[in-house]
């Protein structure tokens, strides 16, 4: 059914992802944001599908362009120059063939590849065909460099998408940014301080950074160095789920898929190592230290978008959704670490919605799949096409006219969208 006055918001974010588009790829914001970012433009891919599906495709492919001869696809691709971010190439030194920084981020490109795929097969084969073993040797990059217990690990906050998460507090702590010099950041004079990252945070950002850049990103040397290393359940979940669908790409291209489904294998007993039973809730766990962050954030309710149920898991979800006017919260409201504003501390963020919203429609909890979807567009139709949201009030925060929060909002969100 088609709501009239949600026509002007599908023209909206159309014109979002138009007016972000830089050629070939999407910038997340402009100003903020003005490079291309790994999970955002795979987001972007998305949304591009609803409207241009040769523009979608466009934008994976100029993602995979940055892959590295490791198999890593970095988190940013710095394209063309911009002195009003930072830090920019000269910080990172990455390896590869495109300018970029040294990590990767969660690699949700496979499940949307094989959306986009199964969208039109005809028009998607030839695409498919080139990107499936670049896909492969990405995932197969996470599976030889970053499991623990089966888990996937992060080398830098910045690597899981959820910067400034309290997830991260503990290993923090644990490092001491010494030497770490002098810098301008770039992003509090785009976004009010208060709802960015602290010093405290960036001093640790770039330490890890410039250590990563020392050690020419060679991954043996990160593992024996780096003293920040945490599994994580963005980036479990979002590789077991990508795995699953490679395997689904892999098997209708004709190709053998048993490495994949070995690697799934391995990936499902991962995520029950993220299983924090004291905390009833799946989180990250500091490998150094052993311990957990006992957090309960929305990265955690990724687990039926990973195709794992758990009934503890929906008595959860419906403990935090209670709390806020605009779930999903990134942290749960009732801790003292909730902070609304700030980041990935607290506010709700479309994109994570969406997934967790596919993941409940799968597994078979339509009632709340439905809600939240109602309650992402209220919030987006109420509040703009913001980056994220305080869960309290929807206030706006962060970059404005956002690229992925157009994107869910044409493929997931919008009341004209026939399914989710
Ligand atoms: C922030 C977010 C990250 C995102 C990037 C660009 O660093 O934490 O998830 O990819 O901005 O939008």
């Amino acid at each position: 059914m088609t709501a009239p006055d949600s026509i002007s918001l599908d023209d909206q974010a159309i014109d979002i992802l138009r007016g972000n588009d830089r050629g070939g790829y999407t910038v997340p914001t402009a100003g903020l944001y003005p490079y291309q970012w790994n999970w955002d433009s795979a987001f972007a891919a998305w949304g591009f599908a609803q409207i241009d599906m040769p523009r979608a495709w466009q934008e994976v492919e100029t993602l995979f362009a940055g892959q590295w001869a490791d198999g890593m696809v970095p988190h940013i691709l710095f394209h063309k120059p911009d002195p009003d971010y930072f830090p920019g190439p000269g910080v990172w030194g990455g390896v590869g063939p495109v300018a970029s920084s040294g990590i990767s981020q969660p690699p949700v490109a496979a499940t949307f590849i094989w959306l986009m795929y199964e969208m039109n097969p005809d028009a998607g084969l030839a695409h498919a065909r080139n990107l499936f073993p670049k896909i492969l040797a990405w995932h197969q990059w996470f599976m030889d460099w970053r499991l623990d217990q089966g888990a996937v690990c992060i080398t830098h906050p910045w690597e899981a998408g959820r910067d400034n998460t309290p997830d991260w507090d503990g290993a923090m702590a644990g490092i001491d940014p010494v030497g770490v010099g002098e810098y301008k950041r770039r992003d509090t004079s785009h976004v009010d301080p208060s709802m960015r990252p602290t010093k405290y945070d960036y001093d640790r950002y770039l330490w890890l950074v410039q250590m990563g850049n020392r050690l020419k990103w060679d991954q043996a040397a990160l593992l024996k160095e780096i003293p920040f290393r945490v599994a994580d359940p963005t980036m479990t979940f979002v590789l077991l789920r990508a795995q699953r669908d490679l395997s689904l790409l892999g098997q209708a291209l004709g190709e053998d898929v048993s490495v994949i489904e070995r690697h799934i294998e391995t990936l499902e007993t991962g995520a029950q190592s993220l299983w924090n039973s004291d905390l009833g809730c799946f989180d990250a766990r500091d490998v150094q230290s052993g311990k957990w962050s006992n957090c309960v954030s929305n990265a955690s309710f990724l687990n039926w978008y990973s195709g794992i149920d758990s009934p503890d898991m929906l008595a959860q979800y419906d403990r935090v959704t209670a709390l806020c006017s605009y779930p999903v919260p990134s942290h749960d409201p009732s801790s003292d670490r909730f902070d609304p504003k700030r980041y990935w501390r607290g506010p709700t963020w479309g994109m994570m919605n969406a997934l967790i919203g596919i993941g409940l429609a799968e597994r078979g909890f339509a009632d709340r799949a439905e809600a939240l979807g109602t309650a992402t567009a209220d919030l987006i139709a109420d509040h703009g096409f913001a980056e994220y949201f305080d869960p309290m009030t929807g206030e706006p925060a962060g970059g404005g006219t956002f690229t992925w929060t157009a994107a869910i909002w044409l493929a997931w969100a919008s009341p004209n969208k026939e399914t989710t």
